[in-house]
């Protein structure tokens, strides 16, 4: 990438530690690139997935979330719940086309000027090698941002949400019968949940534009045609989509809109 792309990246940081380290590489004097526009929070605890989607919906190369050290938090446990949150968005936003390398969870305390000015540096560096949204990733704008768009709607939904809320209670001390889980089974659960999430708004957003038979949706989508049916059954069972004819031999099925 040329030397003259000026990426735009977003650096959100936690107010006790990472803004306080920002401060401190401030007033010592610590030079950095000054291509993050940074956003103060009380804790990386409260960086909702849905907001991670939007920054890139919106056109940033690249968004570093920068909090306390593990231990160190202001809220106990804010930052592991950040990790587990931002974790999912990664996945999901990876899964719809996004570089894995444009979002990065990281720490720094109050300490520690240099390590921001460094992580901030570091981060510029390898958005500036990758390049604007949509040149190294899996697909060009703006398809990549319709597919954002998407996961953003997976994220907002309440199964990744309950499922992510309730991981630590999960692996930890295990559910109401006692079962506990390993990091692994929940990663698994979660991963299977992304991608019947993305699919099924997948398939809303293709019937919000017109009536599709199923073989017609899973070649516009490439979803496999069985795993295609059945997300379509269960959105006609869940009321959100209904038969609109039959074309040929093949059933035509439509949006019917939000269901309350
Ligand atoms: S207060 Fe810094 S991560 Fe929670």
């Amino acid at each position: 990438m040329t030397e003259d792309f000026y990426p735009r990246i977003l650096v959100f940081c936690c107010n006790w530690c990472s803004y306080a380290g920002a401060d401190l590489a401030g007033v010592s004097r610590i030079q950095y690139p000054a291509t993050g526009r940074i956003i103060r929070g009380m804790c990386s605890g409260r960086v909702d997935p849905t907001l991670i989607a939007d920054a890139f919906i919106y056109g940033a190369d690249g968004f570093l979330i920068l909090g306390c050290h593990f231990g160190d938090c202001h809220y106990i446990d804010g930052n592991y719940k950040a990790q587990e949150k931002i974790d999912m968005a990664h996945e999901a936003l990876v899964y719809a086309g996004l570089n894995p390398d444009r979002l990065e969870f990281n720490q720094a305390s109050a300490a520690e000027g240099q390590r921001f000015a460094d992580l901030n540096t570091e981060f510029h560096e390898r958005i500036q090698k990758l390049g604007p949204l949509g040149s190294a990733d899996k697909y060009p704008l703006p398809e990549l941002t319709e597919r954002l768009k998407i996961a953003q709607k997976a994220l907002a939904g309440p199964k990744l949400r309950w499922v992510v809320g309730k991981k630590s209670v999960f692996t930890n001390g295990g559910n109401k019968y006692g079962e506990v889980f390993t990091q692994h089974e929940i990663n698994r659960t979660l991963s299977g949940i992304i991608i019947d999430e993305m699919a099924t708004h997948s398939i809303i957003a293709a019937l919000e534009k017109k009536p599709a038979a199923v073989k017609d949706l899973a070649k516009e989508l490439e979803i496999p045609p069985p795993d295609t049916l059945k997300y379509v059954l269960a959105l006609n069972r869940r009321g959100f989509v209904e038969m609109d004819g039959v074309e040929g031999t093949s059933p035509m099925y439509k949006y019917k809109g939000e269901q309350s």
